[in-house]
């Protein structure tokens, strides 16, 4: 590998002083000129910057005068997401489908709409002749999230009408990029694993008549063999991961990109990389990482002293990645509870019990438990914390086999559905760029010619 794509030079750790020295703004200023910091106010709450009718999420109530903290709740479209999946669960349908169609349409779809969606999901779900050989097989990456964007930048040279971003064309492409993510993201991973660690390839196509989630296992699996428990679970985890209001920062980005009017590649590639981040869907690979250092340092998993010392050596900087964070715990809008994660904890019982895992998830629910008491005592909490969707999805993940390269891309499945109801959003109702302000607090400076400088 050519050493400048890796190498930091001692040039480049004096071009670095240089440009930390003046690139450091005063942290009193923000105060000074009341910015809102991560476009939050003053308590923690969201900057309004938008209105939605696809997604609602609840963590207050009004008493009175007052605001206070209430269970967590989600709505998709008006529908609560707790009855959603009951729904379709009671009734033994897999449910991605039906709320990729419910988010973008704006309605709970027929029998015979929901049939006829699958169909044109599944006629979508294929890629160009030669797409996998010559772009997913070329320069493989050990990222799925870049390889993901990297692909979805590519597919823009396959689209006659790329660039055209009337309703009817950003809809069709939506729907293409929904359909085509799963192979995107498994193929990606089996090729980067026959690369880099010199795997057998696979490379399964999928079929018609399976849903997303049993497609991705189809897919992934070298002998394309899945429980239906597992299949279950993992659509159940792209129904709680398709969509979560505007304000969230791949979401936020999407509004922000389309609003330039440029094209669905360009807006998609850009979430996907908002999408990879630690503090947004890269958190579950974290909270399986830390729970592996737990497992390693703490002798007892039933102790609660040994389980809480860890926790508070987390806070404290003195554990696992010195963060300071327990991974999985606390949500930038949600106080008592995350309803997502309430939902999935449900099957992960389940699950744990038909994989032999019980034992884990009895210190998953240990953590959980003591996890928000630590907090609690050892900073400031105003609204309550509790777990997040994270903090169980990465167990599920891991005891479905899914390698931890796909944690992310997984998410990214999701998401692409209530990206794509959110761009159809932005381009009907705004016609504004979004555009916030900047305050310079730089001194102005005479131009000196290089001979005096
Ligand atoms: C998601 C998160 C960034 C929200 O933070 P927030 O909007 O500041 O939430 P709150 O207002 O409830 O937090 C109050 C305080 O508790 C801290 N806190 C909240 N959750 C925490 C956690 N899991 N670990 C350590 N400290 C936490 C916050 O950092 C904040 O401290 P500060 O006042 O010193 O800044 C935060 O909970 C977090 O970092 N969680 C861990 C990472 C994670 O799981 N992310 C996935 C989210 S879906």
């Amino acid at each position: 590998m050519d050493s400048k794509y890796s190498e930091i030079t001692p040039e480049i750790l004096a071009l670095t002083d240089l440009c930390l020295k003046n690139s450091s703004i005063d942290a009193e200023l923000y105060s000074k000129y009341k910015v809102n910091r991560g476009l939050r106010d003053v308590n923690g709450n969201g900057v309004l910057t938008g209105l939605t009718e696809i997604s609602e999420i609840q963590s207050f109530q009004m008493n009175g005068e007052d605001k206070v903290p209430c269970e967590g709740r989600l709505f998709y479209r008006g529908v609560d997401i707790e009855d959603i999946v009951d729904g379709f669960i009671k009734e033994k349908r897999f449910g991605f489908e039906e709320v990729t169609y419910l988010l973008i349409f704006g309605k709970l779809p027929t029998d015979q709409q929901l049939a006829d969606f699958s169909s044109l999901l599944a006629k979508y779900r294929t890629l160009p002749t030669s797409f996998v050989r010559d772009i997913i097989m070329k320069a493989p990456s050990s990222d799925m999230m870049n390889t993901l964007a990297r692909s979805v930048l590519t597919l823009h040279a396959y689209d006659t009408k790329a660039n055209d971003i009337s309703i009817p064309n950003v809809l069709r492409q939506g729907l293409l990029l929904t359909a085509v993510f799963p192979l995107l993201s498994v193929y990606g991973y089996q090729a980067y694993k026959h690369y880099f660690a010199g795997d057998s390839l696979f490379i399964h196509t999928p079929r018609p008549e399976l849903s997303t989630a049993e497609n991705i296992l189809y897919m992934l699996r070298p002998d394309c063999r899945y429980t239906e428990l597992e299949a279950r679970i993992l659509d159940v985890a792209l129904v709680l991961h398709a969509e979560h209001g505007g304000g969230n920062n791949s979401t936020f980005t999407t509004h922000v990109v389309s609003s330039s009017g440029t094209d669905t590649y360009s807006v998609v590639a850009a979430s996907l990389g908002s999408l990879k981040g630690p503090k947004h869907g890269g958190a579950n690979i974290k909270v399986v990482q830390m729970f592996d250092d737990l497992k390693k340092n703490v002798s007892d998993w039933t102790s609660e002293e040994q389980v809480s010392g860890y926790l508070r050596d987390l806070l404290n900087k003195k554990a696992f990645d010195k963060a300071g964070l327990i991974y999985g715990m606390g949500h930038a809008v949600y106080s008592l509870s995350d309803p997502r994660a309430n939902i999935f904890k449900r099957f992960v019982q389940r699950l744990s019990e038909e994989k032999g895992r019980m034992e884990e998830f009895r210190l998953y629910s240990l953590v959980e438990k003591l996890a928000a008491e630590v907090i609690a005592e050892e900073r400031k909490i105003y609204k309550g914390v509790s777990a997040n969707i994270d903090f169980y999805s990465g167990f599920v993940y891991s005891m479905l086999d899914l390698p931890l390269e796909l944690y992310t891309p997984i998410f990214a499945i999701a998401r692409i559905s209530g990206w794509s109801a959110h761009r159809i959003e932005e381009l009907v109702n705004a016609g504004k760029i979004i555009r916030p302000a900047y305050k310079s607090v730089a001194p102005r400076k005479e131009y000196v010619a290089i001979k005096d400088r």
